[in-house]
C-alpha cells in the first residue's frame, strides 16, 4: 500500500486559519447565538474560534469507529448537550470541527441539531479535504465555512502530537 502523505501543523498556523475563517463568518452576515464543537477534534478549534467570535460553546460527542478501528453503521452519540431542546430551539448554530473528511458524522450530527428546530444552522471546519464525500449537508444549512481546502493527505494536528518541538520542526521545516 502506498504510504499515506502527512501533513504537519503547528498552532500558531492553526490560530491563523481559525482567525481567516472568523472573518468570513462575520463578513457573511453570519451570527450566531452558539457554537457546537464536535469533539474532540473540534474542541481546540472552537475555542480559538471564540476568540474572534465570542459566543457560547456547547460541546458533542461521536463515535463512527469501533475499538479495532472499524466504521460502525452509523456514528453513535457517546455526549450530548444538556437541555437540548430549550438550548437550541430558535438559535442560531455554529458547528464547528476541524475536518470534513468523509462528512458522515458531519451530516449525522448536522441532522441531529436540526431535530431541535434552530432558526439556522452553518457549518464550519478548520480543514475540507478535497475528496469524494459519502455524506451530505443538509440543504437546511445556510452557510459553510472551511478555512483551508486541502488534498486527502493525512493531517497531523499540534495536539496530537506527543513531542510538540518535532511537530513543530515538522511544520515549520525549522
Ligand atoms: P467527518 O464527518 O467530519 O468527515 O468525519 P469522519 O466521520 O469522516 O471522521 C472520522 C474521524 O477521523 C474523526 O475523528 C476525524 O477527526 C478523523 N480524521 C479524518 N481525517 C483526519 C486527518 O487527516 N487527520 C486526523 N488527525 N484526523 C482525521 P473522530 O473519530 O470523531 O475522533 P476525534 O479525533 O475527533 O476525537
Ligand atoms: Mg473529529
Amino acid at each position: 500500500m502506498a504510504e499515506i502523505r502527512k501533513n504537519y501543523l503547528s498552532y500558531n498556523q492553526i490560530h491563523k486559519t481559525i482567525k481567516k475563517l472568523s472573518k468570513e463568518i462575520l463578513s457573511s452576515g453570519y451570527n450566531a447565538d452558539v457554537i457546537v464543537a464536535i469533539g474532540t477534534g473540534g474542541f481546540i478549534p472552537a475555542r480559538i474560534l471564540k476568540t474572534f467570535i465570542n459566543k457560547p460553546i456547547y460541546t458533542v460527542g461521536l463515535s463512527y469507529y469501533d475499538e479495532n478501528n472499524n466504521p460502525k453503521d452509523e456514528p453513535v452519540k457517546i455526549q450530548w448537550i444538556d437541555e437540548v431542546e430549550t438550548k437550541l430551539e430558535g438559535r442560531k448554530i455554529l458547528l464547528v470541527d476541524e475536518v470534513d473528511d468523509s462528512r458522515i458524522t458531519l451530516e449525522y450530527c448536522l441532522r441531529e441539531l436540526l431535530s431541535h428546530n434552530p432558526s439556522e444552522i452553518a457549518v464550519a471546519v478548520l480543514h475540507n479535504k478535497r475528496k469524494l464525500k459519502e455524506g451530505v449537508i443538509p440543504d437546511e444549512v445556510s452557510h459553510y465555512f472551511a478555512g483551508e481546502e486541502l488534498d486527502d493527505s493525512w493531517i497531523c494536528y499540534p495536539w496530537d502530537a506527543v513531542d510538540i518541538d518535532e511537530q513543530e520542526r515538522m511544520a515549520t521545516g525549522s
